[in-house]
């Protein structure tokens, strides 16, 4: 099989981990300087994220000489490439354009928009667009926010139309920043209120099962949307919770997403549920490992390659009755002097690990400028409740010095 894991991907030793678990022969396809595969050098076939047609050409290039049995993308910059070299080559696939319009968040809103689903109203702003009717028209609190870009990268809040200009002006700034074309179109949408949830699922031949709900206790109510403490089981009523798997469900089909791993967003309003956004992979950061499978605490990255290679069969059931994760905040911009605290907050009870993903001494930034995860806290127990507790405590116990 061959994996897309780019050198910005967070998951390049828990998809080599599990590709080693399988015992499967692995392709890397890759823009990295070298081999980034551990202790275990893998073949490298060579992409390049900012060009997923040509890179599929390499995928399938390398197929004709040794054929492959699944092409699995780890994360969001590999999804199209995985896609099309997937179709070229006949092997189970999503649809390529389905996948595209999961990286293009207006065309999202219109496919869901045609397919009737609940969700926030939204206008899209070109290049030539007025932004303050756009806004307007969607009524203010909005929320603002590139149409290509992830992990609330230049995603904001806008209370009134004094803020507009400035804040479609940070936004360009930031999509600029990001190697996009800064003049691509931003979405305005209505704010929606209420809690937030993420559905894992995985998808078997256009069938959905939901592998994990997520809460995000912690308010997101903006201006800027950084992610901190997800965890699962979610606390949401029986029908709720439901609820959000139909319309992950419908939302899957309206695109047209048949197979692998989709991470559906919500927010949950007085029991009614809006749909924020699907995109075709699973979910990020290192957020994977706080989700284990069966009796052997599979991994996810584990299950996503089984599936990708066709094995079939039962789901296994989730493990550990509860399991979180938060994603270090970062308070401010400036360089990270040192992170204290660590090994107080490993020896939280329920903590699993604790692990930095940014090198002391790099630059950071908080959002909506932020492209890179501070690191994160990885709990689990008895209640989703007990492992919140802990993530809470556990950060409690960490000094972050950002100078
Ligand atoms: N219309 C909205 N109403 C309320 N909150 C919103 C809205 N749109 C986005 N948000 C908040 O901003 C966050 C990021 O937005 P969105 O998911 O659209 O962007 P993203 O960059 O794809 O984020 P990620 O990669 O983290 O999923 C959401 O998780 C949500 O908390
Ligand atoms: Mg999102």
């Amino acid at each position: 099989m061959l994996i897309v894991l780019p050198s910005s991907s967070y998951r390049v030793a828990d998809f080599v981990a599990a590709a080693k678990m399988l015992r499967a022969e692995t392709v890397i396809a890759t823009n990295a300087a070298q081999a980034m595969a551990g202790d275990m050098a893998y073949p490298m076939v060579r992409i390049d994220p900012r060009d997923p047609e040509w890179s599929a050409g390499r995928i399938v290039e390398f197929a004709q000489r040794f054929p492959l049995d699944a092409v699995v993308a780890a994360d969001e910059e590999g999804v199209v490439m995985a896609a099309v070299a997937a179709r070229e080559l006949g092997l189970p696939h999503n649809p390529p354009e389905a996948v595209r319009v999961t990286r293009d968040k207006a065309a999202m809103r219109q496919v869901f928009a045609d397919a009737a689903l609940p969700q926030p109203l939204f206008r899209v702003i070109g290049a030539d667009d007025d932004p303050v009717a756009a806004c307007s028209e969607v009524g203010f609190p909005c929320v603002v926010k590139p149409v290509s870009l992830s992990a609330s990268r230049g995603v904001v809040r806008v209370d009134g139309i004094a803020e507009v200009a400035d804040t479609v002006a940070r936004i360009r700034t930031i999509t600029a920043e990001a190697g996009r074309d800064p003049g691509e179109p931003i979405l305005a949408e209505s704010f929606v209120s209420g809690t937030e949830v993420a559905l894992e699922g995985l998808l078997v031949d256009g069938h959905l099962e939901v592998l994990a709900l997520f809460d995000k206790p912690d308010p997101m109510n903006g201006p800027y949307f950084e992610e901190t403490i997800l965890v699962t089981p979610s606390r949401l009523a029986h029908h709720v919770r439901d609820e959000i798997a139909a319309i992950s469900r419908a939302a899957a089909d309206a695109l047209g997403l048949v197979q692998g791993p989709i991470h559906a967003e919500a927010r949950v309003d007085d029991s009614r549920v809006w749909l924020l956004e699907v995109a075709a992979r699973s979910i990020g950061g290192l957020c994977g490992r706080t989700l284990r499978f069966g009796l052997l605490g599979t991994s996810l990255e584990t299950m996503l390659l089984r599936s990708a290679l066709g094995y079939r069969g039962v789901l296994a059931k989730r493990q550990s009755p509860a399991s979180g994760v938060m994603m270090l905040p970062i308070a401010r911009a400036g360089t990270l002097f040192a992170v204290g605290g660590q090994e107080q907050a490993k020896a939280v009870p329920g903590i699993v690990d604790v692990e930095l993903t940014i090198p002391i001494g790099s630059r950071v930034r908080p959002p909506p400028e932020a492209n890179r995860y501070l690191g994160f806290l990885f709990a689990s127990g008895n209640t989703t409740r007990a492992v919140e507790k802990a993530l809470r405590q556990a950060h409690a116990e960490l000094t972050i010095d950002i100078r």
